[in-house]
């Protein structure tokens, strides 16, 4: 059927979520394709869940979300009035989003980066101006100063970099918050800010002090182990906050993942033992992939980038033989999430298998 339509959506892919493990036959699979965290939820989480939040599903959750926003509010050392929920970090960007762009206005951010990005900002009816990555994934960033003009109403940031892993130095972080000027907000979008372990980096939090215009996402869904429920939020000057909630949409965290989030701080600290599992993992991955000749960027979330090029599906394919549905970038490369050990010894396998063939 033709209907009437923006043109603007014919332009974007929708977003792809990342395949489940494959099925083969006489072996274990592993889903590795969506940077999720592969420790099940812990049990105070899950009692939280039943006790606090199933008993009132009949009512609409507290859409401000006081209680988790205050209790945010003081772990980022900011008042609560600049803080707000989303469902997911994805809707607190697309909520700042829709606040800041529209018809004829641009928003820059680095290429590749989280997919969702071109979605976000092509639904506003703004324009994407994406800037190629360096040759080892990080942001470019005099690319991304050199692409700023009187349309540019939002940077964004990706730090460390879906899908490839990179962190974000600080000096390079002031350079671009010198080069915007203070009206336009830079969007520090740190998803997985807890797996980064380069001393350079600077979480966003402490430049959020220094600078008027910064806006910080966050979420649960990674370092947490929250996806399947979905709560993010965003930390922002107040009156950008009083924009954001006016698009927001309405209701859109549920009491059962504030409770949980709320419980999920509760246990932080054993949050924090898994996070450095992951990372451990992580490095073990990256050390066996070194022995084995391969050379690629340092990663620093809970994923690593294989630039494949040209031989990207051929290696997927033998990814999937092996049991692991991996996000695949056909023509670039191969995003692998750090999941259960035996996960991981497989990817060290295949890894291995593609050495051998000349990858
Ligand atoms: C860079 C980045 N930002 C934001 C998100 C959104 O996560 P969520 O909406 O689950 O908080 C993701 C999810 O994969 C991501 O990779």
């Amino acid at each position: 059927m033709t209907y009437q339509h923006r043109a603007i959506i014919d332009t974007i892919p929708g977003y792809k979520q990342g395949k489940p493990a494959p099925e083969v036959q006489g072996q274990r699979s592993f889903k590795i394709s969506s940077n999720e965290n592969p420790f099940e939820p812990l049990p105070s989480v899950v009692e939280a869940i039943r006790q606090q939040a199933l008993d009132h599903i009949n009512r609409y959750p507290d859409m401000r979300g006081w209680d988790l926003v205050e209790r945010l509010a003081s772990l980022n050392g900011v008042g609560p009035e600049n803080v707000v929920l989303g469902c997911g970090s994805c809707e607190v960007i697309t909520q700042l989003v829709s606040l800041v762009a529209g018809p004829g206005d641009e928003i820059v951010y680095p290429w590749r980066s989280f997919e969702a990005y071109p979605i976000i900002v092509a639904g506003a009816g703004a324009a994407s101006v994406q800037v190629p990555n360096r040759p080892d994934g990080s942001h470019d960033i005099d690319g991304i100063i050199g692409a700023l003009n009187e349309r540019t109403r939002l940077v964004i940031l990706n730090n460390p970099n879906n899908p490839t892993s990179t962190s974000l130095g600080d000096e390079e972080a002031r350079r671009v918050m010198e080069a915007v000027p203070s009206d336009v907000l830079v969007l520090f979008d740190e998803a997985y800010f807890q797996f980064n372990t380069d001393a350079g980096t600077n979480v966003a939090m402490n430049l959020f002090r220094e600078y008027p215009n910064i806006v910080v996402a966050h979420t649960f869904s990674k370092a947490y182990g929250l996806a399947g429920l979905r709560v993010g939020y965003a930390v922002a000057p107040a009156d950008v906050i009083d924009g954001m909630r006016k698009v927001s949409l309405p209701f859109a965290v549920s009491d059962v993942a504030q409770s949980a989030a709320q419980a999920s701080l509760d246990v932080s600290g054993e949050l924090e033992v898994r996070v450095k599992s992951i990372i451990g993992e992580r490095d073990r991955v990256v050390a066996a992939l070194h022995s084995q000749g391969w050379d690629f960027a340092e990663p620093y979330a809970n994923f690593f980038w294989l630039a494949l090029g040209e031989r990207t599906d051929e290696a997927a394919a033998i990814f999937t033989q092996a049991g692991l549905s991996v996000r695949v970038f056909s023509g670039e490369g191969i995003r692998i999430t750090i999941g259960e050990p035996e996960a991981n010894d497989i990817v060290i396998d295949v890894c291995q298998q593609l050495k051998t063939q000349g990858f």
